[in-house]
Parts: structure tokens; sequence; C-alpha cells
């Protein structure tokens, strides 16, 4: 098994192979997007809305990061692990993204991303001298909703659209391996595209990127009622999971579990299937 490295993917888009990036916010999920063979696995702070419920990812604090980031780590064992650096732990200059990143770096990122374009270079300079890999996001960067005023398209006009394609080159230029693009429309996200050499990861931005990401929990159904136009739900976990608890709920009051095979009597030894850590 060859784990994914940033050159990896600089390869992948030399020939042409699509990057496949999902987020995963908890061991379990973390186990199970890598044994489907994704190439980079993304905690996201999206996490901040589909895990902790809060309507914007702006009270993402880095200490939930760090804690979410630990979890996943473990899980992971082929793919790229990128971290979101959380809302005005960047944005404040280079000398708080490198001491940010690196806590995120202890806790098992192997790369870190970034929200935004010219303005954060320094930053994505500094981290990146520093041995921090980092991925550049542009469009719409959620961190900046209440400037956008709304989930909306972004880089519609021409002003936006050479604004954004600055942006991405100036990221590059900084040393970024690779930049998300949110909600752009197709033909901006495939000029960008062709413009880099490094990766594009696309997200509502048609299919000429170099690889595409979704939040898992979309992707599952599992994220709630807002469903965006670009998300495809592969699955429909949500009410199936409503139905299973349903169901164990009905069979405890009507007294059906635990059956007999789920009880133990004074013979029995082992209580349980998993395997007990040795004594150190
Ligand atoms: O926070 C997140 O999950 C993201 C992806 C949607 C790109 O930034």
């Amino acid at each position: 098994m060859q784990q994914i490295t940033t050159s990896h993917l600089m390869k992948m888009k030399q020939k042409a192979e699509k990057i496949v990036m999902i987020t995963a916010y908890d061991y379990p999920t973390a186990c199970l997007v890598d044994e489907a063979g994704v190439d980079v696995v993304l905690v996201g702070d999206s996490l901040g809305m589909v895990v902790l419920g809060y309507d914007t990812t702006l009270p993402v604090t880095l200490a939930e990061m760090i804690y979410h980031t630990k979890a996943v780590a473990r899980g992971v064992k082929r793919a790229l692990l990128a971290v979101d650096m959380p809302f005005m732990t960047y944005q404040t200059g280079p000398t708080d993204a490198l001491h940010n990143a690196g806590r995120l770096m202890q806790a098992g990122a192997m790369s870190v991303k970034l929200e935004g374009g010219i303005e954060i270079c320094p930053q994505v300079q500094a981290l990146v001298t520093a041995g921090i890999p980092v991925i550049g996001h542009l469009g719409l960067t959620p961190q900046s909703i209440h400037v956008f005023g709304g989930y909306k398209l972004q880089g519609r006009d021409e002003v936006a659209a050479r604004k954004m394609l600055a942006d991405a080159k100036a990221l590059e230029a900084a040393g970024a391996f690779a930049v998300v693009l949110e909600c752009v429309p197709e033909d901006l996200a495939a000029k960008i595209t062709a413009s880099l050499a490094i990766p594009t990861i696309g997200i509502g931005a048609g299919s000429h990127c170099d690889g595409q990401v979704l939040v898992l929990h979309d992707l599952l159904g599992i994220a709630g009622k807002v469903k965006p136009r670009f998300v495809k739900q592969y699955a429909r976990l949500g009410p199936a999971i409503r139905d299973a608890v349903e169901d164990y709920a009905r069979e405890v009051r009507d007294g059906k579990f635990p059956a007999p095979e789920h009880s133990f009597l004074s013979e029995d030894t082992v209580a349980h299937s998993y395997p007990i850590p040795e004594k150190t």
C-alpha cells in the first residue's frame, strides 16, 4: 500500500488521472474512506456544520480541529491527510499561521488548507518554507460567508474571474501544491485548471478540474435538510439510521432485545469480541 504524497498528486495531474478527495471527521469514517481508496482525506471545518450543528464554519476552533484530526489520523493509512485551518488561525499573519499549522501537523495532519488568494500568500510561503504542504481554497470560501452574503456562485463577471485566476497563480507561486475551487462556473474552473501546473480540486466547479471533493455527510445523505445542487447523494443513510434506531427502540420496549444470544450465562467467559489491549 503506497502512501499518497503531494508529488503523487502532481503526477496524477500530469497523467490526467482524476484526484478523489473527501472529508472525514472521526476514526470509523476515516477507516472506511481510506479503505475505499480515496487519494486525499480532508478534515474540513465543514465539521462545524455537519457534525457540530453550527450554522457556519466560523465558530470552529483550533482545539476542535486538533481533536478531530487526531481521530482521523488514526484511521487513515494510505491517503494524504489534509486539515482545514479554522477561521482566524491564519488570517492574522504568518506567525500565527505557522504556530497553528504546526499544532495541526503534530496532531497528524500531512498538509493544511487555507481559504483566500493573494492576501494570504505570505502565510502560504511561510508554511511551505517551514515544511508544511499547503492547499489553497478559492471561490466560495465559507469562512467569508458574511462578505458574500450567502452561499452564492463566485467568479461570474469578468473582473471577479480575472481576480480568481490571478489568486490561483499567486497561490501556486507561493508554493501551494493544490487549489480547491468551490462554486465556480465550469468554464472559469477549466481555465484556472489549464493555467496551473498544480492540481485543482473542484466542488461545484464542473468536471474539468483535476479532482473532486465532497463532504462525506452530503454524499451519504446524513447532512440535514439542505442539499446543495453540486452534491450527488450516493446513499440515503439518514432514513436508514432513523429506521434502525426506531427498530431498536421498539424491540427494547417489546422485550425482544436483548435475546438469549445477546445475554450471558455464568459459565460464559468472553464478554466481547474486540481485541483487548495488552497491559504495558
Ligand atoms: O470544509 C470543507 O469540508 C471544505 C470542502 C468542502 C472543500 O472546505
